[in-house]
Protein backbone atom coordinates (compact mmCIF):
# COMPACT_ATOMS: atom_id res chain seq x y z
CA UNK A 1 0.00 0.00 0.00
CA UNK A 2 2.81 2.56 1.22
CA UNK A 3 4.57 1.83 -2.26
CA UNK A 4 1.39 2.04 -4.24
CA UNK A 5 0.80 5.50 -2.55
CA UNK A 6 4.61 7.11 -2.94
CA UNK A 7 3.91 5.80 -6.70
CA UNK A 8 0.86 7.73 -6.99
CA UNK A 9 2.66 10.80 -5.79
CA UNK A 10 5.03 10.57 -7.75
CA UNK A 11 3.04 10.47 -10.82
CA UNK A 12 0.74 13.10 -9.95
CA UNK A 13 3.29 15.54 -9.06
CA UNK A 14 5.31 14.95 -12.64
CA UNK A 15 1.45 15.71 -14.36
CA UNK A 16 0.87 18.75 -12.43
CA UNK A 17 4.40 20.08 -13.48
CA UNK A 18 3.81 19.35 -16.74
CA UNK A 19 0.27 20.63 -17.07
CA UNK A 20 0.14 24.19 -18.99
CA UNK A 21 -2.88 25.56 -19.30
CA UNK A 22 -5.37 25.87 -16.21
CA UNK A 23 -7.86 24.04 -17.38
CA UNK A 24 -5.81 21.13 -17.98
CA UNK A 25 -4.53 21.58 -14.52
CA UNK A 26 -8.39 21.59 -12.99
CA UNK A 27 -9.23 18.08 -14.72
CA UNK A 28 -5.84 16.82 -13.13
CA UNK A 29 -6.98 18.15 -9.83
CA UNK A 30 -10.64 16.56 -10.15
CA UNK A 31 -8.53 13.25 -10.91
CA UNK A 32 -7.02 13.28 -7.64
CA UNK A 33 -8.98 15.00 -5.54
CA UNK A 34 -12.23 15.20 -6.95
CA UNK A 35 -15.17 13.06 -4.84
CA UNK A 36 -14.31 10.15 -7.45
CA UNK A 37 -10.27 10.95 -7.76
CA UNK A 38 -8.01 8.84 -6.97
CA UNK A 39 -6.52 10.08 -3.80
CA UNK A 40 -10.09 10.18 -2.12
CA UNK A 41 -10.58 6.19 -3.11
CA UNK A 42 -7.46 5.39 -0.74
CA UNK A 43 -9.28 7.16 2.08
CA UNK A 44 -12.54 5.53 1.47
CA UNK A 45 -10.47 2.40 1.23
CA UNK A 46 -9.21 3.35 5.38
CA UNK A 47 -12.20 1.91 6.36
CA UNK A 48 -11.79 -1.60 5.59
CA UNK A 49 -8.41 -1.52 7.10
CA UNK A 50 -7.45 -2.69 10.94
CA UNK A 51 -6.41 0.19 13.25
CA UNK A 52 -2.98 -0.49 12.99
CA UNK A 53 -2.94 -0.05 9.02
CA UNK A 54 -4.98 2.77 8.90
CA UNK A 55 -2.87 4.83 11.79
CA UNK A 56 -0.20 4.40 9.75
CA UNK A 57 -1.67 4.93 6.06
CA UNK A 58 -4.34 7.78 7.25
CA UNK A 59 -2.22 10.51 7.96
CA UNK A 60 0.55 9.41 4.47
CA UNK A 61 -2.88 10.02 2.78
CA UNK A 62 -3.66 12.97 4.30
CA UNK A 63 -0.15 14.47 3.90
CA UNK A 64 -0.20 13.45 0.40
CA UNK A 65 -3.39 15.26 -0.01
CA UNK A 66 -2.10 18.35 1.17
CA UNK A 67 0.78 18.18 -0.67
CA UNK A 68 -1.23 17.90 -3.91
CA UNK A 69 -3.63 20.26 -2.79
CA UNK A 70 -0.29 23.03 -2.36
CA UNK A 71 1.39 22.08 -5.57
CA UNK A 72 -1.52 22.45 -7.62
CA UNK A 73 -2.41 26.20 -6.63
CA UNK A 74 1.16 27.03 -7.53
CA UNK A 75 1.06 25.67 -10.33
CA UNK A 76 -1.75 27.51 -11.04
CA UNK A 77 -0.37 30.80 -9.67
CA UNK A 78 2.46 29.94 -11.52
CA UNK A 79 0.10 29.63 -15.06
CA UNK A 80 -1.59 33.02 -13.84
CA UNK A 81 1.97 34.90 -14.07
CA UNK A 82 2.90 33.80 -17.03
CA UNK A 83 -0.36 34.24 -19.02
CA UNK A 84 -0.05 38.24 -17.89
CA UNK A 85 3.44 38.28 -18.80
CA UNK A 86 2.22 37.03 -22.42
CA UNK A 87 -0.26 39.47 -22.96
CA UNK A 88 2.00 41.94 -21.60
CA UNK A 89 4.10 41.05 -24.34
CA UNK A 90 2.13 40.64 -26.94
CA UNK A 91 -0.01 44.06 -26.30
CA UNK A 92 2.60 46.70 -25.66
CA UNK A 93 1.97 49.99 -27.17
CA UNK A 94 4.98 51.88 -28.41
CA UNK A 95 4.37 55.33 -27.34
CA UNK A 96 7.25 56.55 -29.00
CA UNK A 97 5.48 56.08 -32.44
CA UNK A 98 4.05 59.29 -34.54
CA UNK A 99 0.23 59.45 -34.19
CA UNK A 100 -1.54 58.65 -37.36
CA UNK A 101 -2.59 61.94 -39.16
CA UNK A 102 -6.41 62.31 -38.37
CA UNK A 103 -8.94 64.80 -40.75
CA UNK A 104 -11.16 66.48 -39.25
CA UNK A 105 -13.88 67.86 -41.08
CA UNK A 106 -15.07 71.28 -41.00
CA UNK A 107 -18.25 73.18 -40.97
CA UNK A 108 -18.95 74.86 -45.29
CA UNK A 109 -19.53 78.62 -44.78
CA UNK A 110 -22.81 78.61 -46.67
CA UNK A 111 -24.04 75.88 -43.44
CA UNK A 112 -22.51 78.53 -41.15
CA UNK A 113 -24.26 81.44 -42.25
CA UNK A 114 -27.19 79.50 -43.04
CA UNK A 115 -27.05 79.04 -38.99
CA UNK A 116 -26.38 82.72 -38.41
CA UNK A 117 -28.97 83.62 -40.52
CA UNK A 118 -31.69 81.33 -38.98
CA UNK A 119 -30.55 82.36 -35.28
CA UNK A 120 -30.57 86.40 -35.78
CA UNK A 121 -34.27 86.10 -37.78
CA UNK A 122 -35.23 83.84 -34.29
CA UNK A 123 -33.89 86.18 -32.33
CA UNK A 124 -36.66 88.70 -34.53
CA UNK A 125 -39.26 86.43 -33.94
CA UNK A 126 -39.31 84.66 -37.19
CA UNK A 127 -39.67 81.08 -37.33
CA UNK A 128 -38.06 78.90 -40.62
CA UNK A 129 -40.62 77.72 -42.95
CA UNK A 130 -39.58 75.01 -46.33
CA UNK A 131 -40.48 74.52 -50.06
CA UNK A 132 -39.41 72.20 -52.31
CA UNK A 133 -36.56 72.49 -54.43
CA UNK A 134 -38.56 71.17 -57.41
CA UNK A 135 -41.33 73.50 -57.90
CA UNK A 136 -44.24 73.41 -60.45
CA UNK A 137 -44.53 76.29 -62.65
CA UNK A 138 -47.38 77.62 -60.34
CA UNK A 139 -45.82 77.96 -57.49
CA UNK A 140 -42.77 79.41 -58.81
CA UNK A 141 -44.18 81.94 -61.44
CA UNK A 142 -47.93 81.79 -61.63
CA UNK A 143 -49.31 82.62 -58.09
CA UNK A 144 -46.14 85.40 -57.94
CA UNK A 145 -47.81 87.36 -60.61
CA UNK A 146 -45.76 86.44 -62.80
CA UNK A 147 -48.18 84.68 -65.66
CA UNK A 148 -46.55 82.58 -68.35
CA UNK A 149 -45.82 85.11 -71.40
CA UNK A 150 -44.03 87.65 -68.70
CA UNK A 151 -41.15 89.17 -69.77
CA UNK A 152 -39.59 88.53 -66.28
CA UNK A 153 -39.96 84.92 -66.75
CA UNK A 154 -37.06 85.17 -69.23
CA UNK A 155 -35.32 87.29 -66.92
CA UNK A 156 -34.75 84.14 -64.36
CA UNK A 157 -32.73 81.57 -66.68
CA UNK A 158 -34.76 78.86 -65.65
CA UNK A 159 -33.94 75.04 -65.71
CA UNK A 160 -37.16 72.95 -66.54
CA UNK A 161 -37.64 69.89 -65.81
CA UNK A 162 -38.65 67.15 -68.76
CA UNK A 163 -43.00 66.62 -68.12
CA UNK A 164 -45.11 63.91 -69.46
CA UNK A 165 -46.30 65.57 -73.15
CA UNK A 166 -49.26 63.05 -72.72
CA UNK A 167 -51.30 65.30 -69.69
CA UNK A 168 -51.11 68.96 -69.53
CA UNK A 169 -50.01 69.32 -66.15
CA UNK A 170 -47.82 72.29 -65.49
CA UNK A 171 -44.76 71.81 -65.94
CA UNK A 172 -42.02 71.40 -63.04
CA UNK A 173 -39.16 73.89 -62.98
CA UNK A 174 -35.81 73.91 -60.37
CA UNK A 175 -37.42 76.85 -58.37
CA UNK A 176 -35.12 80.25 -59.31
CA UNK A 177 -35.95 81.48 -56.16
CA UNK A 178 -37.25 80.93 -52.69
CA UNK A 179 -40.08 83.24 -53.04
CA UNK A 180 -42.49 80.15 -53.76
CA UNK A 181 -42.18 79.20 -50.22
CA UNK A 182 -44.54 82.77 -49.45
CA UNK A 183 -47.27 80.69 -51.39
CA UNK A 184 -46.85 77.36 -49.83
CA UNK A 185 -46.63 79.06 -46.64
CA UNK A 186 -49.80 81.21 -46.48
CA UNK A 187 -51.56 78.78 -48.20
CA UNK A 188 -51.75 76.72 -45.51
CA UNK A 189 -50.70 78.85 -42.42
CA UNK A 190 -53.38 81.11 -40.54
CA UNK A 191 -52.12 85.22 -41.01
CA UNK A 192 -49.97 86.80 -39.49
CA UNK A 193 -46.96 85.29 -39.82
CA UNK A 194 -43.30 86.02 -39.90
CA UNK A 195 -41.09 83.63 -41.37
CA UNK A 196 -37.23 83.31 -43.25
CA UNK A 197 -37.33 80.06 -45.97
CA UNK A 198 -33.63 79.30 -46.36
CA UNK A 199 -32.81 77.12 -49.38
CA UNK A 200 -31.16 76.40 -52.37
CA UNK A 201 -32.25 77.94 -55.81
CA UNK A 202 -30.85 77.50 -60.06
CA UNK A 203 -30.56 79.66 -62.55
CA UNK A 204 -28.57 78.87 -66.03
CA UNK A 205 -25.69 81.10 -65.12
CA UNK A 206 -21.97 80.91 -64.68
CA UNK A 207 -19.23 83.68 -63.62
CA UNK A 208 -17.54 84.73 -60.61
CA UNK A 209 -20.42 85.95 -59.01
CA UNK A 210 -23.08 83.19 -60.52
CA UNK A 211 -23.15 79.62 -60.10
CA UNK A 212 -26.43 77.48 -61.54
CA UNK A 213 -26.82 76.60 -58.11
CA UNK A 214 -27.17 79.24 -54.72
CA UNK A 215 -28.62 79.74 -51.84
CA UNK A 216 -31.41 82.25 -51.17
CA UNK A 217 -33.10 83.07 -48.15
CA UNK A 218 -36.88 84.48 -48.16
CA UNK A 219 -37.97 87.14 -45.25
CA UNK A 220 -41.90 87.39 -45.47
CA UNK A 221 -43.97 89.21 -42.85
CA UNK A 222 -47.61 89.30 -43.05
CA UNK A 223 -50.10 91.32 -40.95
CA UNK A 224 -52.96 93.97 -40.95
CA UNK A 225 -50.42 97.09 -40.46
CA UNK A 226 -46.93 96.08 -41.55
CA UNK A 227 -45.06 99.28 -43.75
CA UNK A 228 -41.92 99.29 -45.31
CA UNK A 229 -40.69 100.79 -42.64
CA UNK A 230 -40.74 97.18 -40.24
CA UNK A 231 -38.91 96.47 -43.32
CA UNK A 232 -36.08 98.56 -42.84
CA UNK A 233 -35.63 98.10 -39.11
CA UNK A 234 -35.57 94.57 -39.48
CA UNK A 235 -32.87 94.56 -42.12
CA UNK A 236 -31.13 97.10 -40.36
CA UNK A 237 -31.37 95.18 -37.44
CA UNK A 238 -29.65 91.98 -38.98
CA UNK A 239 -27.24 93.66 -40.96
CA UNK A 240 -25.75 94.98 -37.82
CA UNK A 241 -25.47 91.55 -36.04
CA UNK A 242 -24.84 89.72 -38.67
CA UNK A 243 -21.80 92.17 -40.02
CA UNK A 244 -20.81 93.20 -36.64
CA UNK A 245 -21.18 97.28 -37.09
CA UNK A 246 -22.42 99.60 -34.78
CA UNK A 247 -24.64 101.46 -37.05
CA UNK A 248 -25.70 100.31 -40.66
CA UNK A 249 -26.67 102.74 -43.41
CA UNK A 250 -29.41 101.14 -45.59
CA UNK A 251 -31.02 102.61 -48.38
CA UNK A 252 -34.09 101.58 -50.41
CA UNK A 253 -33.65 101.92 -54.24
CA UNK A 254 -36.73 101.87 -55.94
CA UNK A 255 -37.17 98.94 -58.59
CA UNK A 256 -39.58 96.02 -59.78
CA UNK A 257 -40.75 92.49 -58.60
CA UNK A 258 -44.14 91.44 -60.55
CA UNK A 259 -44.97 89.59 -56.63
CA UNK A 260 -44.32 92.71 -55.05
CA UNK A 261 -45.57 96.83 -55.12
CA UNK A 262 -44.09 98.55 -54.50
CA UNK A 263 -40.32 97.51 -54.87
CA UNK A 264 -37.12 98.09 -53.59
CA UNK A 265 -33.62 96.61 -53.79
CA UNK A 266 -31.78 97.40 -51.05
CA UNK A 267 -28.28 98.25 -50.50
CA UNK A 268 -25.77 98.73 -47.85
CA UNK A 269 -23.04 101.40 -47.07
CA UNK A 270 -19.24 100.76 -47.61
CA UNK A 271 -15.82 101.49 -49.12
CA UNK A 272 -13.57 99.96 -51.67
CA UNK A 273 -10.75 102.37 -50.17
CA UNK A 274 -7.72 100.34 -52.03
CA UNK A 275 -9.53 97.80 -53.19
CA UNK A 276 -10.95 96.51 -49.80
CA UNK A 277 -14.42 96.09 -49.29
CA UNK A 278 -15.62 97.96 -45.48
CA UNK A 279 -18.94 97.78 -45.10
CA UNK A 280 -20.63 100.31 -42.47
CA UNK A 281 -18.44 103.25 -44.03
CA UNK A 282 -17.62 104.86 -47.30
CA UNK A 283 -19.31 106.70 -49.91
CA UNK A 284 -20.31 103.52 -52.07
CA UNK A 285 -23.23 101.18 -52.11
CA UNK A 286 -23.58 97.51 -52.18
CA UNK A 287 -26.83 95.94 -53.23
CA UNK A 288 -27.59 93.14 -50.80
CA UNK A 289 -31.20 92.34 -51.18
CA UNK A 290 -34.42 92.00 -53.04
CA UNK A 291 -37.25 93.46 -51.38
CA UNK A 292 -40.92 95.12 -51.33
CA UNK A 293 -44.51 94.75 -49.84
CA UNK A 294 -46.31 91.50 -51.16
CA UNK A 295 -48.76 92.27 -54.24
CA UNK A 296 -52.18 91.86 -53.44
CA UNK A 297 -52.57 89.60 -56.11
CA UNK A 298 -49.65 87.36 -54.61
CA UNK A 299 -51.48 87.51 -51.10
CA UNK A 300 -55.17 86.16 -52.93
CA UNK A 301 -53.15 83.58 -55.05
CA UNK A 302 -52.18 82.14 -51.93
CA UNK A 303 -56.02 82.37 -50.45
CA UNK A 304 -55.09 85.71 -47.79
CA UNK A 305 -57.68 88.11 -47.95
CA UNK A 306 -55.48 91.28 -49.16
CA UNK A 307 -58.32 93.60 -48.44
CA UNK A 308 -57.33 92.74 -44.40
CA UNK A 309 -53.80 91.76 -44.41
CA UNK A 310 -50.84 93.20 -46.20
CA UNK A 311 -47.08 92.84 -45.45
CA UNK A 312 -43.54 93.08 -46.74
CA UNK A 313 -41.11 89.90 -48.46
CA UNK A 314 -37.18 90.38 -49.06
CA UNK A 315 -34.60 87.82 -50.84
CA UNK A 316 -31.73 87.71 -50.28
CA UNK A 317 -28.52 85.39 -51.92
CA UNK A 318 -26.92 83.68 -48.50
CA UNK A 319 -23.65 82.68 -50.76
CA UNK A 320 -23.25 86.37 -51.53
CA UNK A 321 -23.35 87.75 -47.36
CA UNK A 322 -21.29 84.57 -46.54
CA UNK A 323 -18.60 86.08 -49.80
CA UNK A 324 -18.79 89.76 -47.96
CA UNK A 325 -18.34 88.78 -44.38
CA UNK A 326 -16.00 86.35 -44.71
CA UNK A 327 -13.81 88.12 -47.95
CA UNK A 328 -14.75 84.83 -50.20
CA UNK A 329 -13.59 86.31 -53.59
CA UNK A 330 -15.13 83.95 -56.13
CA UNK A 331 -18.78 82.59 -55.60
CA UNK A 332 -17.79 79.45 -57.77
CA UNK A 333 -14.98 78.00 -55.21
CA UNK A 334 -17.85 77.75 -52.84
CA UNK A 335 -19.27 74.62 -54.82
CA UNK A 336 -16.03 73.59 -56.22
CA UNK A 337 -15.70 70.92 -53.50
CA UNK A 338 -11.71 71.73 -52.66
CA UNK A 339 -10.66 70.37 -49.67
CA UNK A 340 -7.35 72.87 -49.20
CA UNK A 341 -10.76 75.74 -49.96
CA UNK A 342 -12.35 73.97 -46.95
CA UNK A 343 -9.75 73.82 -44.68
CA UNK A 344 -9.02 77.64 -45.50
CA UNK A 345 -12.45 78.79 -45.08
CA UNK A 346 -14.49 75.92 -43.38
CA UNK A 347 -15.61 76.18 -39.57
CA UNK A 348 -14.07 73.77 -37.02
CA UNK A 349 -16.94 72.24 -34.99
CA UNK A 350 -15.72 73.62 -31.58
CA UNK A 351 -15.20 77.24 -32.82
CA UNK A 352 -18.32 78.19 -34.35
CA UNK A 353 -19.07 81.43 -34.16
CA UNK A 354 -23.09 82.00 -32.59
CA UNK A 355 -24.81 85.10 -31.71
CA UNK A 356 -24.29 84.87 -28.03
CA UNK A 357 -20.36 83.85 -27.94
CA UNK A 358 -19.89 86.56 -30.94
CA UNK A 359 -20.69 85.65 -34.77
CA UNK A 360 -17.34 86.50 -36.02
CA UNK A 361 -14.73 83.57 -36.97
CA UNK A 362 -11.64 83.56 -34.77
CA UNK A 363 -10.17 80.60 -36.67
CA UNK A 364 -10.58 82.85 -39.94
CA UNK A 365 -9.74 86.01 -38.47
CA UNK A 366 -6.43 84.12 -37.28
CA UNK A 367 -5.43 82.71 -40.61
N1 LIG B 1 -37.24 86.53 -55.50
C1 LIG B 1 -36.45 87.67 -55.82
C2 LIG B 1 -35.19 87.21 -56.55
O1 LIG B 1 -34.87 86.08 -56.57
C3 LIG B 1 -36.06 88.44 -54.59
C4 LIG B 1 -37.23 89.04 -53.88
C5 LIG B 1 -37.88 88.32 -52.91
C6 LIG B 1 -37.69 90.31 -54.20
C7 LIG B 1 -38.96 88.86 -52.26
C8 LIG B 1 -38.75 90.86 -53.54
C9 LIG B 1 -39.39 90.13 -52.57
O2 LIG B 1 -34.48 88.01 -57.10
Amino acid sequence: MKEEISQLKKNALLSIRNVSDESDLEVLRVSFLGKKGSISNKMRSLGEMSNEEKSEIGPILNDLKNELNKAISEKKAELRKNFINERLRAEWIDITQPPRERKNGSIHPVSQVTEEVIAIFASLGFSVAEGPQIESDWYNFDALNIPQEHPARQEFDTFYIDGNEDNNEAENVLRTHTSPVQIRYMECNQMPCKIIAPGRVYRSDYDQTHTPMFHQVEGLAIDKDITMANLKWILEEFCKVFFELESVDLRFRSSHFPFTEPSAEVDIKCSWANGKLKLGEGNDWLEILGSGMVHPKVLEAAGVNANEYQGFAFGMGIDRIAMLKYGIPDLRSFFDSDLRWLKHYGFRAIDIPSIHSGISNTSIKEK
